[in-house]
Parts: structure tokens; sequence; C-alpha cells
């Protein structure tokens, strides 16, 4: 497949022999008396365990007064792991400050938008912008590459720990001052920033950079365009952060891979993974599994974006669990089947590695609720069984280790800024949520057993005949012209509500909505019709919206009409439109349908492209085809058994929540 950038993920693992899918967990033997660590060991290599992730939270342990080290004991679990045959992803052990440096600088803890410190006591709570946080951090750093620098179970590093978990947004006066350099280097002038920002609006403009803050917790709504820069600032913050620690590994150690892992999971956002990727040798992941009707497909959605994060090229599955968390409101057990379905996923959308939070169970702290490969009750229980397993199983699929994602007839454009700036505040509605529509999407396409890639808005959207791009709401002028160019070269776009409707200064488009597709789409909205949460309306094809409508003329020449409204105040005025193009077409979808809407819906706009289901009938929406090269999944999405019937290489019964591989040529 087409590699957006050609920068993603130049480097796997340092390591000798044939390729294999990694697996493991975060390993912390800190927490554990010296005789604990034979017993890993051991345990691990009857799990098929091959690599873990070591000291993520051992600063404290390593650095026990400022520039004391302490490295015996990790030289010796280091030549341990090694001596059983386990690589080491080693951490940098950044993540969470020691309690003498934050009591030395008490200036380095993060302050909330309300002014409020967040002190030591739990982790990472450090400012992304702090000088002395960074000066010590990369003091440490220092020193672990220089001592590990030849270490034979190091096999990559991994920088500090989920960056940006709990501190993404920090409000302190570094940021304040980090804030301003880069609002500098984005405008240069102060009027620039002012014409970007609106600011002849309740009397805002600055006349000096200076003059500028976080948008600390205000009087009223803060200025918008300063809020979604302070977003983009925040990330990229702690992309230099990242980059700190990279290039200072880099200089040490040239020949050793560097990653960091990514949450692309549930509502967490902070971070623009899409714009972070090039800057690590592979993309690593972290995802948990949310309850609700969608968890099986959120996994699978997440799995999917992040390997087109990834370019389409492997990436490393850094923690999942292999049952319960501790930090949900209700912690549940998965089901017979979950665990290795879940990993499995992760490995159909691309993942080389399969790692958990974390290898044992620790009995103290906060996480002692939380699952691990080996629990509370020890290798005598179901999960160690099932996690020994799973090792086995990942073994026997080592032929698929190195594949790339094939490209999927359908994409669904995924973009950070239309997700953090179609939920700010000051709109139509607050009850929007951006990625619960662009799941809908994939679940829909699940549904009628279509194949998509969740694609970053920067990545190879031409690569796909059939484009969905649901709350495509920030369209600078550039993104415009690119889908207009998609559509005359044939291709067919879908597009949602609130959609088109700001450039990238969150700036509305002008002479009606979405001003910046009303051409491409051939029609014009004067006014939104957002719904009441107690409001729905029913369109004639019987299918009902909630959450928004919009009040549609056709304007353009070549527009049909799929659906119209019948009840509500946009009743016999279009829903759903379509305008052809040549052998393109430009759709909109103007109310919130959800997955069963959409499923219903999604036959009459694949038509016209000629997607259609790779799946034999009586398969799709049951199972989830996944293709990798010569490798292809089949994934059971019921808690049924299905029989496999009319897929070429597949026969017999798919077990509730089953995974089947089949291998092309092998
Ligand atoms: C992650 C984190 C791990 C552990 C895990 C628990 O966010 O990186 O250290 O806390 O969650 O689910």
């Amino acid at each position: 497949m087409t590699i957006s950038n050609g920068k993603t993920h130049r480097r796997w693992l340092r390591r000798a022999g044939a390729a294999r899918l990694e697996y493991g967990a975060d390993y912390n033997p800190d927490q554990w008396p010296r005789e604990v660590w034979d017993e890993d060991v051991a345990a691990m290599q009857a799990a098929g365990v091959t690599v873990v992730s070591l000291a993520i939270f051992s600063w404290a342990r390593l650095e026990p007064s400022e520039g004391t080290y302490d490295f015996a004991w990790l030289d010796e679990v280091m030549d341990l792991l090694h001596a059983g045959g386990i690589s080491v992803d080693l951490a940098t052990a950044t993540a969470s400050p020691p309690p003498w440096l934050t009591r030395k600088h008490p200036e380095i803890l993060p302050v909330t938008r309300e002014g409020e410190i967040l002190w030591p006591g739990a982790r990472q709570h450090w400012r992304p912008t702090s000088p002395i946080f960074r000066e010590h951090a990369l003091g440490l750093v220092r020193e672990l590459a220089t001592r590990y620098a030849d270490h034979p179970a190091l096999v990559a590093w991994h920088v500090s720990n989920e960056l940006g978990c709990h501190n993404v947004y920090d409000y302190s006066d570094d940021a304040a001052v980090a804030f301003r350099v880069w609002l500098r280097a984005r405008y240069g002038t102060i009027e620039a920033l002012n014409d970007a920002w609106g600011t002849a609006f309740w009397s805002q403009r600055y006349a000096d950079f200076e003059e500028i803050l976080p948008p600390r917790l205000a009087a009223s709504h803060p200025n918008p365009t300063q809020q979604v820069d302070f977003k983009r600032f925040s990330s990229d913050a702690l992309k230099d952060y990242l980059i700190a620690e990279r290039d200072l590994l880099r200089g040490i150690t040239p020949e050793v891979p560097i990653t960091t892992n990514f949450m692309v999971m549930g509502e967490t956002r902070g971070m623009n993974y899409a714009d972070w990727a090039s800057e690590i040798d592979f993309v690593s992941n972290d995802h948990y599994v949310l309850p609700g009707p969608q968890a099986r497909d959120e996994l699978s959605f997440s799995a999917n974006l992040t390997g087109n994060i990834a370019g389409g090229r492997p990436w490393f599955l850094m923690e999942h669990s292999t049952s319960a968390v501790n930090w949900q409101p209700v912690n549940v057990a998965k089901k017979p089947g979950e665990l290795a379905r879940d990993s499995l996923t992760h490995v159909a959308h691309g993942a080389d590695a399969v790692c958990f939070f974390q290898w044992r169970q620790s009995k103290a702290g906060a996480e002692k609720y939380h699952s691990a490969m080996l629990p509370h009750a020890g290798t005598d229980s179901e999960v160690f069984r099932g996690v020994a397993a799973l090792g086995a199983r990942l073994k026997e699929l080592a032929v698929v280790a190195g594949s790339e994602r094939t490209t999927a007839p359908v994409g669904i454009v995924f973009d950070w800024e239309s997700w953090w700036v179609s939920e700010q505040d000051s709109h139509p509605t607050d009850r929007l949520r951006y990625r619960q529509e662009a799941l809908d999407w994939y679940t829909a396409l699940l549904n009628v057993g279509v194949r998509a890639d969740v694609v970053p808005v920067g990545g190879p959207l031409e690569n796909y005949r059939f484009l969905i791009a649901p709350v495509l709401h920030v369209v600078p002028a550039a993104l415009a012209d690119r889908l207009r160019a998609y559509v005359a070269d044939g291709g067919h776009l879908v597009t949602t509500y609130f959609s088109g409707i700001v450039d990238e200064n969150d700036h509305a488009w002008l002479g009606g909505y979405p001003g910046a597709f009303r051409d491409l789409l051939g029609i014009r909205i004067e006014e939104f019709g957002p719904l009441l949460d107690h409001e729905s309306v029913t369109l004639d094809s019987g299918a009902v919206g909630t959450l928004w409508t919009d009040r549609i003329d056709v304007t353009g020449d070549g527009v049909e009409v799929l659906a119209t409204y019948k009840t509500g105040d946009q009743a016999d005025r279009p829903a759903v439109t379509r305008r052809s193009d040549g052998t393109g077409s430009a759709s909109y979808v103007s109310t919130r349908l959800g997955a069963e809407g959409l499923t219903a819906l999604l036959p009459a706009l694949l038509g016209p492209a000629g997607v259609v289901s790779e799946l034999p009938e009586q398969l799709r929406g049951r199972v989830e085809l996944t293709i990798r090269g010569e490798h292809r999944f089949l994934i059971n999405r019921t808690d049924e058994p299905v029989e496999l019937t009319g897929v070429d290489g597949a026969s017999g019964i798919l077990e509730p929540r089953g995974v089947l591989v089949v291998h092309e040529k092998h």
C-alpha cells in the first residue's frame, strides 16, 4: 500500500533471529523481593513471553537522591532476563518523578485550568514544559542509556509512559511562557494572532505576546481559537519532550530503536498521534476495552486507526489487559475467549507484538485489583492458562509477523482537529461526540461486512474509492480543494452534519453552511436544527435521527435526495443527499442515525461506488474480516458459534469470540 509520509516505523526491535510476534508485559520487579524474580523468568518462559517493558516507574529506585544512581538491581534483572531468553524494551523511567525532586522543585508540578496544583502521590505529576523537570529527566536518561547501551537484552527504548495521560493540559506559568513561544512561531506578529483569534470580539485585542495566557478558568467562554491553539500547543509540547528524550537516546545508542506508548482508545484525545508517529521508530499503542454495546468494535476501530497512524506497517501493542482493569466504576472480568480475541484483533490490524499491563499483579498500590498475566491466584489459574495458550497461538502465527495491512475499499477519515473543535463550547449543541459518530460508521460497515480503514486526515485518502468523513468540521481551504479533486477524479465522498463549517482558525466559512463543501454537495443550509435530548425525527426511509438536523436547500445540479424528513421542523426537506459529479459523488447525511440507521443506509451509499462485501452473505455482520497481505483474519463478533462456509481455506465452526487466520500461500 501507499505509505502516507514514508517516515513512520523505520525500524523494529534490535534482535537477531527469525521474525516472530512478540509477547509480554510491563515488568515491575522492583515491587517484589529478589527471590520472586527467578520464579518470574521461569513463568514467563512457560507463558511464551519474549519481551518485557522494564523500569517504567523506577525513577525513585534508580536515583534515590539527586545525582546518586543505583543500577545494581536493574543490572541483575537485565542479566536474568537475558539469560532466560527474554528481550527488554527498556523504559527511560521518567514517567513519575521521585519525591526528592518535587520537594526540592515544587515548581515542576502541573497546574489545572482552575489553578489547582496536582500534587505528588500518584504519578505523572510534571509539567511538560518545565525546564527543571526536563533537565533532571534527561540526566536520568543519559545515565541509563550509557549504562545499558551494549546490554544484549536491550531491543528498544520505551520513552516515558503514556505521555499526556494525566498531564496533557497544564496551565502553569511555565506553560504560559512556552505557549507564547509557540504562538510567536505560528503567527509571527501579534496582528496575525489578533486576526486568527478574532480578538475584535469582547475587547480581547492583544498589544503584545507577553499579555497572552493559557485559557485558564475565565468569567465566561474563553476565546475558541485560543482554546484550539492551546490544544495544538499542548500536544506539541509533549511531542517536543518526546523528541528531547529521543534525540538524547539516539546520540548515545543510534542503533537502538525508540518508541513511546500511545493511547489510541476511547475518548483520549489530547495527543495528536497522527502528528507524532513520524518522530519514533515504530508505533506502540495501549488499549483498554471500555464496556458498552460497541466495546468490541471500539477495540477494532482503535487498532485499525493505530495501524493507519503507523502508515500500514506493523506496530507494537504495548499494553492491554488479560481481564479486568481497576479504573472504571465497575471492573468486569473478561469472558472466556475474550482475552485471545482481543489480542488477535490487534494482530489482525497490524500489531506484531501483544503485550499487557502487567506481568505480575501487584499486591499493593492503586493497581492491585488490575488483572495481569500472572494473577494473585498464581500460575494455577484460568487467566494464566489462557495467557500460556495465547503465547503458544502467537508462536504458531509467527508467519504473520512483518506483513502490512492491506488497504480496505472504504476509508473513514479521522481528524484530531475536528475532534477537538467540534466538541468545544458555545456550539449549536454540546451533545455532539465526534469519535462516537466515526465509530457508528465503523460498526455499520462491520454490520454489512465491508472492510474499512480509519485513516488520519493527512493520510493517503486517495487510496480509497469510498471515503466517509464524519463531522469533518475543521476544513482549511487546501483540504476542501483536496476533497473536491478526490470527487472529480471519481471518488465517492460521504460527509455528515457539522462538517465543512470552519477553517483552521475556527472561523466560519460564510455564505451558508457547509461553507467549505456547499458546491461539492450542491446544498445550502441557512440554519442548524439541533435536537433536544428527548426529541427525534423520522425519515421517509423509516430511519430515526437524533442530535441534529439541518434545514437543507438543494442548490446544485445532479443532486438526488436519498431520504427526506417526515417529522420535525425540517419535515419534507432533504435529510440525505447525493450529488453526482462525473463518475464520482458527494453525499451528505444531516442527522445522527446511529450504527443501526447507518447500517440500513449504507447499501444505497455504497452501491454507486461498486463497493461490495468480500464476505459471503451468511457471515456478514457476524464476522469481521481483516487482511494483512497473505493472511486473512476472520473474527467472530458475536457470542454465538458461526459456521464458516463460503470462505476459501476456511471451514468448520468459529467458536463464540473465536478468531481464525487463513494463510493464503502457506
Ligand atoms: C495505563 C498505564 C499503566 C497502567 C495501566 C492500567 O494507562 O500505562 O501503567 O496504569 O494503564 O490499566
